[in-house]
């Protein structure tokens, strides 16, 4: 049976489907909103910006998008493209994306940019590398998110809609910039020359010598990406309660994951939008009621993160995330200096490198290296407190040559006593669902079941029932352990690689 058929199973009956994941991003969300994007009218974007990045692979040749939803590449007659009100939108960023379209003949008369979403200016760039610079404690993306979403919440935002007049769009961006100009006077000018000067900031544009930022170039920059946007600014809330109240078919596309959540992830070493399946149906003008299956991904047998922060089931802990944290660190790099290592090595720095290049784990957006390890079920039982336990599987293809697969069932505290509400965790006590709280993840000492990897290839399986006895025996042990209903396990990048279980 063709895959399209199969993924008709699970939906029948479905009208609102959101994706998202329940790990810290990267879990490959976009081949899932692309594999589904067939069957839906309306395909939106609720959190995050340019911090996210999917690579979506179409015949072949792979495309990265940061803000464009995913459901883009598909040309369905009456297919609508949203980007909610809650996604912190750079402008420049997304003409480059359709520039991109463009240039490879794809149309896109079909993508809405919420009038209300939030526009990232060249301060909340600036801003975000200098703290990073300063502090360097979050290894954030360098695309504004933080200070954007700041400023939403201090009230001085500005909004998608302001582009559309010149005059207010003046006004709030001169009202913005007071306090910030006033901060800028404690940092080093020569550091605040060298970021705006970066190709992000427009290689300089925006700089100016006697008040840091250029007011009449950021208007005019602004306004050239109102001309290109202009057709596409619409109120996408009430498009989307329009395509509910007609019983079209509704696809949410999450961004980042739920640890990564301002609201339900590792605070504060966390993203600054709520990436939650709450946050995504918020920030596409809708509320949870509207969901009627609500999908959450997850890599297995191992799994990433991204920038800084605890990660109990890392593989060579400290040592790897101190690499995969240093500046220049990225694919070639680690190559240079390791080779190709095997996802066997008995030492496990140099497994969880070996892991990271089978799967190809390299940022997006970044280029940097994801930390890898083991997956993580304390965890896993969190996020579906929040999310259902409606979970995509992803990438077990990877460990494909694995001899051992190790599964973190749950985590012992270690490091004295440390109080969290009403509840004091002391030394040795079992934790089997995982704490937002940094100060008890922090010193969490993973306990692992461990099981014979399957040692055959997968990426050609399309029925569950062929999966091999080694890998039954591990996905039967999650279940168990979490209650998670597996809906389907992606086993390749393309399309056809999902198997869609009954
Ligand atoms: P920001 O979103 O750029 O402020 O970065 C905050 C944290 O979230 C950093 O640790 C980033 O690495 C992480 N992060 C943001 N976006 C993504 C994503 O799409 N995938 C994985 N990690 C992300």
């Amino acid at each position: 049976m063709d895959f399209f058929k199969r993924v008709m199973r699970i939906l029948k009956g479905i009208k609102c489907v959101a994706i998202t994941c329940l790990q810290w991003g990267d879990t490959g969300k976009g081949k899932i909103v692309d594999a589904l994007a067939s069957w839906a009218h309306v395909i939106a974007r609720g959190t995050g910006g340019a911090n996210a990045g999917h690579t979506i692979c179409l015949g072949g040749a792979e495309h990265i998008f940061h803000l464009v939803p995913s459901g883009i590449l598909h040309d369905r007659e009456g297919k609508v493209n949203i980007i909610g009100s809650g996604v912190a939108l750079d402008p420049g960023i997304i003409g480059e994306e359709l520039a991109l379209l463009d240039s490879a003949g794809l149309p896109y008369n079909n993508l809405a940019i919420s009038h209300r979403a939030h526009l990232v200016l060249p301060q909340h760039l600036l801003l975000d590398r200098l703290k990073e610079r300063r502090i360097g404690r979050l290894g954030t993306t360098g695309r504004g998110i933080g200070p954007l979403y700041t400023d939403q919440v201090a009230r001085v935002g500005l909004r998608v809609n302001d582009i559309l007049d010149e005059v207010t769009f003046a006004k709030k961006l001169i009202e913005n910039l007071v306090d910030k100009r006033r901060l800028l006077t404690l940092e080093d000018p020569d550091v605040i020359k060298e970021i705006l000067h970066h190709p992000h900031l427009g290689s300089g544009r925006f700089w100016s010598a006697g008040s840091f930022l250029n007011v009449d170039e950021i208007v005019a920059a602004y306004m050239e990406h109102a001309e290109r946007l202009r057709d596409m600014i619409r109120d996408t809330d009430a498009m989307m309660r329009q395509a509910m109240s007609q019983g079209k078919n509704v696809l949410l596309e999450g961004a980042q994951g739920n640890w990564l959540s301002v609201r339900d992830g590792s605070y504060p070493f966390v993203t600054s939008s709520d990436c939650s399946v709450h946050g995504l149906a918020d920030g596409v003008g809708l509320d949870m009621r509207d969901i009627g299956l609500s999908l959450g991904i997850a890599k297995f047998p191992y799994m990433t993160r991204v920038g800084e922060g605890p990660f109990p089931t890392e593989l060579g802990g400290e040592e790897s995330a101190k690499w995969c944290g240093m500046k220049g660190v990225n694919r070639e790099k680690e190559r240079e200096d390791y080779g190709t290592l095997s996802v066997n090595d008995t030492d496990q720095f140099l497994q969880g490198i070996g892991i990271r290049q089978a799967g190809g784990e390299y940022g997006a957006t970044t280029k940097r290296p994801r930390r890898t390890g083991w997956l993580d079920l304390p965890m896993l039982r969190t996020s579906m407190r929040r999310s259902g336990n409606n979970v995509i599987f992803t990438k077990p293809d990877v460990l494909d040559d694995c001899g051992v697969i190790r599964i973190c069932d749950h985590y012992i505290f270690t490091g004295g006593s440390y109080r969290v509400g009403e509840k004091t965790w002391h030394d040795g006590d079992v934790i089997e669902f995982a704490p937002r709280e940094i100060e008890v993840m922090e010193r969490c000492e993973p306990h692992y079941v461990e099981f014979a990897g399957w040692k055959t290839p997968i990426s050609g399986i399309t029925e569950a029932r062929d999966l091999p006895a080694n890998f039954r025996a591990i996905l039967d042990f999650v279940v168990e352990q979490t209650g998670a209903n597996p809906r389907m396990i992606s086993v390749g990048a393309d399309r056809e690689q999902t198997i869609v279980m009954d």
